[in-house]
């Protein structure tokens, strides 16, 4: 099982739609054996990948259930023709209050997901640095921080590095963080901005999304990327890139 949560706590740096796309890439090589959690009260991906429920599908429950020890995670996924789905809760801002008391809801999600079946499992995460953000760090194996051209879309990659370490100061396992350029496009400062990132000392930098406003209209109107466009051969490859990590 491999853990992907999408992580920068910047917003509107292309997480959710990362997340909807990567998820339908993996479920291709995967066959319903990929689940996305939706940990952003904002619910964006969950509201995308809801369009896609099976006919007769369970209504399943949500995130905010399970991270509190309510509910299990089989008994709350809803299943999808592009993975399974364990949707976000209007709950959410709540589990900073509960947190003190149950600090075991940190790695709750975690243990959940290492007794399942699934093979990849992406998270999608709020732009805040939250405990939301935390539980995602601490679920993860690899952590794809995604950047758009913009100056302060990299400007996170430190606060995130901290929070990686202090969620696993004292553990073995430390997840991989890894950049994904998005919505890139040919443009010189596209470029050159990618030059700059592509030089990040010490970090694993992934093949380019790009910049296409089909990914912006089809992701709004809820509908699956062209299967013959640039965008669809991009989310395949990055899938194959992650999954050889
Ligand atoms: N490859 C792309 N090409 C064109 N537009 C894109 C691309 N990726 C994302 N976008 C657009 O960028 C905007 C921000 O994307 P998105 O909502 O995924 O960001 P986010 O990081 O999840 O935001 P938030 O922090 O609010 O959760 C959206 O309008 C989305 O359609
Ligand atoms: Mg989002």
């Amino acid at each position: 099982m491999r853990v992907y949560a999408i992580v920068n706590s910047k917003g509107g740096v292309a997480k959710s739609t990362n997340a909807a796309h990567l998820l339908a890439a993996l479920n291709r090589r995967y066959p319903g054996e990929v689940l996305a959690v939706d940990i952003d009260e904002q619910a964006t991906l969950s509201s995308y990948v809801e369009a896609f429920v099976e006919d007769g599908a369970v209504p399943g429950g949500d995130v905010f259930r399970v991270l509190t020890g309510e509910a299990t995670l089989e008994s709350s996924v809803l299943k999808t023709s592009i993975g399974d789905l364990l949707r976000a809760s209007p709950l959410i801002p709540e589990l900073q209050l509960r947190f003190p008391r149950d600090p075991k809801m940190l790695t709750r999600l975690r243990r959940s997901l290492e007794k399942s079946h699934y093979r990849a499992v992406v998270i999608d995460t709020p732009g805040r640095l939250n405990i939301e953000m935390l539980i995602a760090v601490a679920s993860a194996d690899v952590i794809i921080f995604p950047v758009i051209p913009s100056d302060y879309s990299v400007e996170t990659l430190g606060s995130v590095r901290e929070a990686i370490q202090r969620c696993y100061e004292d553990e073995d396992r430390k997840p991989r963080l890894v950049v994904l350029p998005s919505a890139f496009g040919t443009r010189q400062n596209h470029r050159s901005m990618l030059d700059e990132i592509q030089s990040i000392p010490g970090a694993k930098i992934l093949t380019a999304i790009p910049l296409d406003e089909n990914v912006k209209i089809r992701t709004e109107a809820r509908l699956p990327l062209d299967p013959k466009s640039k965008p669809h051969a991009a989310f395949d490859a990055l899938a194959a890139e992650v999954s050889a990590l």
